[in-house]
Formats: structure tokens, C-alpha cells, sequence
């Protein structure tokens, strides 16, 4: 197991389609570490929501919550976010339909209680797995999951070029909708966290944008 003192971890935040996921995959490979993707973290559990017959109005979201049993799966460096031992497809939670209630569930207080310490937990998973850092992706990673992670990155990029990407995955998302209620939402809104190196990733390739990152981790 690495010496604590060795361990970083490395936190990227940014809005939908900013090239969060290809970068922060890139850097994991890149530099040997854990991957964890939050905003999926939040599509699952909005899945398991919607499948039983939840919306972000119900009344028992507190009740519905406390029936789900949170667990990780690795698949290759990246952990799962397994709910009630299922980890749903890709494709199940970049649905339209989760696409259109992430944010909402997302905004709901009790829903981020429920990730925090298990987020948070994920530093020790990837201890135990021998890798040397976790790099964790979302909206409030360096604001509150890890505001003393080793390293903070905010990326960015114009709308034009953020509506490409998603055009290109072939999903059908409101990109300018959903940052904004993550922007205004009570609970942990999107934010560049205090003192995090922002970086416009639409100038550049994922190639670029991974190299650069990584030379500002290794070089600080
Ligand atoms: O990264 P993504 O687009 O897959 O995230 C889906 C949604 O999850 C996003 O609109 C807001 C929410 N989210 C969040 O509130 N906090 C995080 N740390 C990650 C995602």
C-alpha cells in the first residue's frame, strides 16, 4: 500500500461536457490512479430512483434512500458506484430520461448526504488497491468532497463547443439547463473552487489538455 504521504488525490470539477470524464480517464492512466466519476454516482442513484417510481418531487425520498446499499465495483482503474449490487449499463444512465432528473435528484440535500462519506471513502479504496492517487471528477470535489485534495482543476469551455460533444456522443442533453440549476442550487452548487487552476479545454485536443494537467501535477 502507498505511505500516505505519498497518496494524491486530484480533484476536477467543471460543468456538462467540459472533457471532465476523457481527462481525468487520460490522467488516470496516465499517472497510476484510481478514477472515480461522481456525476455517474449521481446518474446511478438517479436510475435506482426512477426505477422505483421516484421523481425529485417525491415526498418519500428520504424513505426510498435509506433502501438503497451503496458498494464499488473496479473495472479496470474507474470504481463503480454499485446500488443494491447493480451496476447499471453505461446507456442506462446517460438516458434521456436520467439526463432530464440528474440535476433535480442532484439538488436534493438528503441525495448528496447519502454520496458524501461514501465518496469521501474512496481515497481508502483506492489505498487498499495499491494505487498511488485517486483522481475524482464532479461538480463540488474540490469545493467539498475533498477541498484538501493535493490538486484542483476547473475546466471550461465555450457552449458551442461543449454542444459538439455531446452531438458527437450522440446524447440528447441541455448542457445550458442542467449547469444552471448546478449553479444555483443551496446544496454544494458547481463552483470553481477557491484557489483551483481553471483550464479552457476548447482550444486544445484531450491529448493537450491530459499533458498539460499532468505536467502541473508532477511539476507543481
Ligand atoms: O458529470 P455528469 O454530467 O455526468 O453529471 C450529472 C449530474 O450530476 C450533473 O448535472 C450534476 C450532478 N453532479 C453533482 O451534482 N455533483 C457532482 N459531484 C457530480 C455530478
Amino acid at each position: 500500500m502507498p505511505a500516505p504521504s505519498d497518496f494524491k488525490i486530484i480533484a476536477i470539477d467543471g460543468g456538462a461536457a467540459t472533457g471532465k470524464s476523457s481527462t481525468s480517464r487520460g490522467l488516470a492512466d496516465k499517472l497510476d490512479l484510481m478514477h472515480v466519476d461522481t456525476g455517474a454516482h449521481y446518474r446511478t442513484l438517479t436510475y435506482a430512483m426512477l426505477k422505483v417510481g421516484a421523481s425529485p418531487e417525491s415526498d418519500n425520498i428520504s424513505e426510498l434512500l435509506g433502501a438503497l446499499s451503496l458498494d464499488t465495483t473496479l473495472e479496470g482503474r474507474s470504481a463503480r458506484l454499485s446500488i443494491n449490487n447493480e451496476v447499471p449499463a453505461d446507456s442506462a444512465i446517460r438516458s434521456p430520461e436520467v439526463n432530464a432528473n440528474v440535476s433535480k435528484f442532484a439538488a436534493i440535500e438528503t441525495v448528496r448526504q447519502k454520496l458524501f462519506n461514501y465518496q469521501r471513502s474512496l481515497a481508502e479504496v483506492a489505498q487498499s488497491a495499491n494505487y498511488t492517487g485517486l483522481v475524482m471528477e464532479g461538480r463540488d470535489i474540490g469545493s467539498i468532497i475533498f477541498p484538501d485534495a493535493d490538486h484542483r482543476f476547473f475546466l471550461h469551455a465555450d457552449e458551442a463547443t461543449r454542444a459538439a460533444r455531446r452531438a458527437n456522443e450522440g446524447q440528447t442533453d441541455s448542457i445550458a439547463a442542467r449547469d444552471q440549476m448546478d449553479k444555483t442550487r443551496k446544496t454544494a452548487p458547481l463552483v470553481c473552487p477557491e484557489g483551483a487552476t481553471q483550464v479552457d479545454t476548447a482550444p486544445f485536443t484531450l491529448e493537450e489538455v491530459i499533458e498539460k494537467i499532468a505536467k502541473l501535477i508532477l511539476n507543481p
